[in-house]
């Protein structure tokens, strides 16, 4: 059982590493990046390396002892991070990653509950600590909030039947449970490329964790706790996570300035950032030939740029 770090060469070489820099790994996983990282940034780069699964850091707190106090590994989620890691001397910081989703750890391990492949409780949590597990989140949702969860986060076909079908199959408690419901109302459509139960293990992994809201927070604190010249590079691995990067890079590399006429300008400030990436990079046929799981997978970078360098 290992984790395959995805656009590995394109993240880290996006990133400038340069020794002596202050890096944050905002998504640990299996610590493949942050171990890129602390390679790169080599002798005395720190890396500052959190997950919000308790187990993640366990396992690369293991993995990365030998680099001693050059890092930093954390339990956190994304949108606290800025907070923990101002606190433990990592910012201004001279780069960032978050390199989203899950990790094949999380997938492999049936009792986490995320694969619908794999027989285990209906879990989902990132923290595994803290929360409800989806098992229990369905037996408290109501047809109109499954069925705007299956719409906006899962983009699935048919939301409300979906929902009514899930919710008249309660209570539901195994994975495979939730599967086999799911794949019984969607058996007539055989157009689908992708399993059914695909987008509804999504659509719930997503507001378990509230993924999309803490990634919407995350962003901007990020770009504003980079050095001038820092650079946060993200990795998504779906349209909704890949339109919110987007969106909070254009906010942050465009100015605001006031149409003459219109108010004092008081509002108005300059951009804070420049695109590295105009478009997003994907993995090449070579990569996700050899791991498939990186197919869907979307790199955009962003600089910081310095108090007056517009
Ligand atoms: C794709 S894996 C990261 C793999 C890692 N880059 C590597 O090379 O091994 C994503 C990790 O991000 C964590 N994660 C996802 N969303 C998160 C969030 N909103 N806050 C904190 N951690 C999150 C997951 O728990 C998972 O361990």
């Amino acid at each position: 059982m290992t984790h395959i770090s995805v656009l590995l060469h394109e993240a880290i070489d996006a990133l400038n590493v340069r020794a002596g820099g202050r890096y944050l790994d905002l998504t640990a996983g299996g610590g493949g990046h942050t171990a890129a990282l602390l390679e790169t940034s080599a002798p005395d780069g720190r890396v500052f390396a959190t997950d919000a699964d308790a187990a993640a850091v366990a396992r690369v707190q293991a993995r990365l002892a030998a680099h001693g106090d050059r890092v930093r590994v954390a339990q956190c989620w994304i949108d606290d991070v800025v907070g923990l890691a101002g606190q433990a001397g990592f910012l201004p910081a001279d780069g960032a990653l978050a390199d989203l989703g899950l990790s094949s750890f999380q997938l492999d391990q049936a009792e986490r509950g995320f694969a619908f492949m794999r027989e285990g409780p209906l879990d989902m949590r990132f923290d595994a600590t803290r929360g409800v597990p989806a098992s229990a989140w369905l037996d408290a949702a109501d047809l109109e909030s499954l069925t705007q969860v299956l719409r906006e986060y899962g983009e699935v076909a048919n939301p409300r039947r979906v929902a009514q079908a899930i919710l008249d199959a309660r209570p539901i408690t195994t994975t495979t449970q939730l599967r086999d419901v799911v794949a019984g109302i969607a058996r007539a459509d055989r157009r689908q490329r992708i399993h059914p139960a695909t987008l509804v293990f999504q659509a719930l992994r997503i507001a378990i964790n509230d993924e999309l809201t803490r990634l919407t927070r995350a962003l901007p604190a990020v770009i504003a706790a980079l050095a001038p010249g820092g650079r946060l590079a993200v990795i998504t691995f779906h349209s909704l996570e890949d339109r919110i990067v987007k969106q909070a890079f254009r906010d942050a590399s465009t100015a605001r300035v006031t149409a003459p006429g219109f108010g004092d300008g008081s509002g108005d400030r300059p951009a804070s950032a420049v695109l590295v990436t105009r478009k997003p990079v994907s993995p090449s046929d070579a990569e996700i030939a050899a791991n498939p799981r990186a197919r869907s997978a979307q790199l955009r970078v962003l600089e910081k740029v310095g108090e007056g360098a517009q």
